[in-house]
């Protein structure tokens, strides 16, 4: 009984060692390739992880556009926290609106310096760090309405080609007493600014914008609105100021002052018919026309018109040097090249271009 059952478990021990030997040998045999397919398949999803899931998260979605021979990038409603920093440093329209980008830092754009559009409406921009777009020489337009600023930041009114300013729906609700510390007269030759919903009392004060023809301020209270900041806006044409919440006074002096300066009146609120107020509401076009501001506008805008005159002259002047020194130049060459000509067939073939004296003497020798 004993014995047979030894010999059963000998017979199984056999069995089963012969089987996991068998098994043990087949796997370390073929483990080598084993781990190579294995490593490289972990490569593989590695690699599309990175590809798809990290790295290019927002170039996998951006769209590249051509836009009136302009590059426009939209990355538009895609969830981003951060400007993406993976896309072509050509771009020139840049579309990040409906994100949910909270702080705009340093770093942000230093890739896009071609950005002529840049649009980041509809975001959760609370700050922006110093000199994010001072280095957007050719900005012409930036949207940052409706997002969570408290001012904006000083350096868009210095951007050289800025043209287009939107900031509407944000918390602007002490922009005057930060504007105190602008440099003025701006650098930005400003000609649209949108500072509707902003919680403004006054129209921003940005010292005289000669270039500035429309300005929405709309849905603000401006409490304290006076004509006299509209002396800084000489060739102001367009102004929406429904909705807002303006003394009675200072609504009849801003209606009269826009009719006399044929400023756009469709955008105007309806007044309350004059009361006993209104005996010290001086009409006030003529004193806003006479001060100093208004004439400053003015005397820049003649400025700018002469300069761009002077520029014009210039050009032509130089063009026409250039074209001078062409002319002169190929001239010179034709003469020298057929000078060399000449020497040249002199030097092949001497005998006719010889001196008919020489012959001369020849045939007497
Ligand atoms: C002014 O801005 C508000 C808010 O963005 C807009 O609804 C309104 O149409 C604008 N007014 C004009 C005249 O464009
Ligand atoms: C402004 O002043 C001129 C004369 O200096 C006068 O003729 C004109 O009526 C005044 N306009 C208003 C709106 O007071």
């Amino acid at each position: 009984m004993l014995n047979s059952i030894s010999g059963l478990v000998f017979l199984w021990e056999q069995s089963y060692s012969s089987f996991y030997g068998r098994l043990l040998e087949f796997f370390f045999c073929n483990m080598d390739l084993r781990i190579i397919i294995l490593q490289i398949s972990y490569i593989i999803i590695f690699a599309k992880m990175l590809a798809f899931g990290f790295i290019s998260q927002d170039e996998r979605k951006c769209k590249y556009l051509k836009v009136d021979r302009l590059l426009k990038i939209k990355c538009f409603d895609m969830n981003l926290r951060e400007v993406p920093q993976f896309l072509s440093t050509s771009v020139e329209v840049l579309d990040l609106a409906f994100n949910r980008i909270k702080k705009l830092k340093r770093h942000s754009f230093e890739r896009y310096g071609k950005i002529k559009y840049l649009l980041l409406y509809e975001n959760m921009i609370q700050s922006v760090e110093p000199d994010t777009f001072a280095h957007l020489s050719s900005l012409q337009e930036i949207d940052l309405s409706n997002n969570a600023l408290l001012t904006i930041p000083l350096e868009i009114f210095q951007l050289p080609s800025l043209r287009n300013l939107y900031v509407d729906s944000n918390d602007l609700i002490n922009l005057n007493s930060d504007l105190k510390k602008l440099d003025k007269p701006i650098q930005a030759p400003l000609e649209y600014l949108n500072v509707a919903e902003c919680g403004l009392q006054d129209l921003p004060d940005m010292g005289i914008v000669p270039n500035l023809w429309q300005i929405n301020a709309s849905s603000n209270p401006l409490k304290e609105i006076t004509t006299e900041t509209f002396a800084t806006m000489c060739h102001l044409k367009s102004i929406d100021l429904l909705k807002t919440q303006m003394p009675n006074c200072a609504c009849h002096q801003i209606v009269e002052y826009v009719n006399l300066r044929k400023i756009k009146n469709s955008f105007l609120p309806i007044c309350k018919t004059p009361g006993a107020e209104l005996d010290e509401c001086p009409p006030l076009y003529n004193i806003t026309v006479g001060l100093p501001e208004f004439e400053q506008c003015n005397q820049a805008t003649l400025n700018a018109a002469a300069r761009s005159t002077w520029l014009t002259i210039a050009g032509c002047l130089c063009g026409a040097f250039l074209v001078l020194l062409t002319v002169l130049y190929c001239i010179n060459r034709r003469k020298r090249r057929k000078e060399k000509k000449k020497e040249k067939k002199r030097f092949i073939n001497p005998t006719s271009n010889a001196n008919p004296q020489d012959e001369l003497l020849c045939d007497n020798a």
